[in-house]
């Protein structure tokens, strides 16, 4: 790219950031610590919704020490609704890591800071360049959006071209004086301004510049070539309430909220009403012949991610003595000590329509 249109572009952007940045905590720090739980905490999370959690999670870890200290449980207790736990569970490792390999100190190397754990290319650029001043640019969603738009790239940002072609166009456009102001500029500009549907063209101002918009064709881009595969799953939970105690499982292998808690659960591959899925093992593996009556009190609840949609019945097991084989397979909790244990939001979501949280 020519300097004059690299330089052209870099002081428009900064130009609208200066009018029209938002004022947000972690852009009033420049504690490597907090740019980097910002930036983990607003991957896949809008600002406005990220921002409380960013606030309560700096007063409850202020350090990376403080976090390295805390265990997992506190740790994914703080991100409970966020969604994406592994990002939780691998800032807590990377922190583990900083605190034994590092003296503490966020490294400030890309060499370095790239091998801790959920660390990749855009938070590694992002921490680089927000806290240290250092010239790597980001490339995430909005920057995607504005440079396809831009320069109308018809190339595929999920192609392994695609992905080099914008990462080479970002850093050419990168101002290297002031790597981090640019960078938050850019993603400010997609969220408020070049805006996946509804981009304000008419204040734009790159309008002048803008290969898209000369054509009237912004909402083309950017171009993506493969649809996500959407995979299909049926979770059947068991609400079991005895004596003021209830059943939790701890979500172990390596799927969506390990390490959370739960109900305990069947999951079928396909759709089942209950009594189908009374004819199953694992429901007599679970059940045996327990004698229990099973209400279901709320209809099948959709749980919509990017690349699951979980469809999920809630069944309150009745049932007059403890069965034998649960004291061995699931924690049994008081009723009231449910707020201390990391849950997903669809079972937060069900104890709320139920009221069965403690006041
Ligand atoms: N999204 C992720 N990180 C951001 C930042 N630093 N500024 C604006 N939007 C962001």
């Amino acid at each position: 790219m020519n300097n004059q249109i690299q330089s052209e572009i870099s002081h428009l952007l900064i130009r609208w950031y200066n009018e029209n940045k938002r004022d947000l905590p972690w852009r009033e720090t420049n504690d490597p610590y907090k740019i980097w739980v910002s930036e983990v905490m607003l991957q896949q999370t809008r600002v406005t919704q990220g921002l409380n959690y960013y606030l309560r999670f700096i007063e409850k870890f202020p350090s990376v020490k403080l976090l390295a200290q805390s265990s997992e449980k506190e740790v994914l207790k703080m991100w409970q609704g966020l969604g994406y736990y592994s990002r939780a569970r691998n800032m807590h490792s990377a922190a583990k890591t900083i605190v034994s390999n590092y003296n503490s100190k966020i490294p400030n190397t890309y060499r370095e800071i790239i091998t801790l754990k959920g660390i990749g290319e855009y938070t590694a650029a992002a921490v680089l360049s927000i806290a240290f001043n250092k010239p790597y640019a980001v490339v995430d969603g909005n920057v995607y959006r504005l440079l396809s738009r831009l320069f109308a790239i018809d190339t595929p940002i999920d192609s392994t071209a695609g992905k080099k072609q914008f990462a080479n166009l970002a850093h050419d456009l990168l101002n290297t004086h002031n790597p981090g102001l640019h960078n938050q500029a850019i993603m400010d500009f997609g969220a408020i301004q070049c805006t996946p549907a509804l981009p304000l063209c008419h204040s734009c101002p790159f309008r002048h510049l803008c290969s898209a918009n000369k054509l009237n064709i912004q909402l083309k881009f950017p171009i993506k070539q493969n649809k996500t595969k959407v995979r299909k799953r049926y979770f059947h939970y068991f609400y079991i309430e005895f004596e003021g105690s209830i059943y939790l499982n701890k979500r172990k292998s390596n799927d969506i909220w390990k390490n959370m808690y739960e109900f305990p659960l069947i999951e079928t591959d396909k759709k089942m009403s209950l009594s189908d899925l009374m004819k199953t093992a694992s429901f007599n593996t679970l059940f045996s012949d327990a004698e229990i009556t099973f209400h279901q009190k709320l209809k099948t609840q959709k749980h919509l991610l990017t690349h699951q949609h979980i469809y999920v019945n809630f069944y309150e097991v009745e049932m007059t003595k403890p069965i034998a084989n649960f004291v061995d397979s699931f924690l049994r909790i008081n009723t009231s000590d449910i707020n201390n244990f990391p849950i997903s939001r669809l079972i937060q979501k069900y104890l709320e329509s139920r009221e069965l949280l403690p006041k």
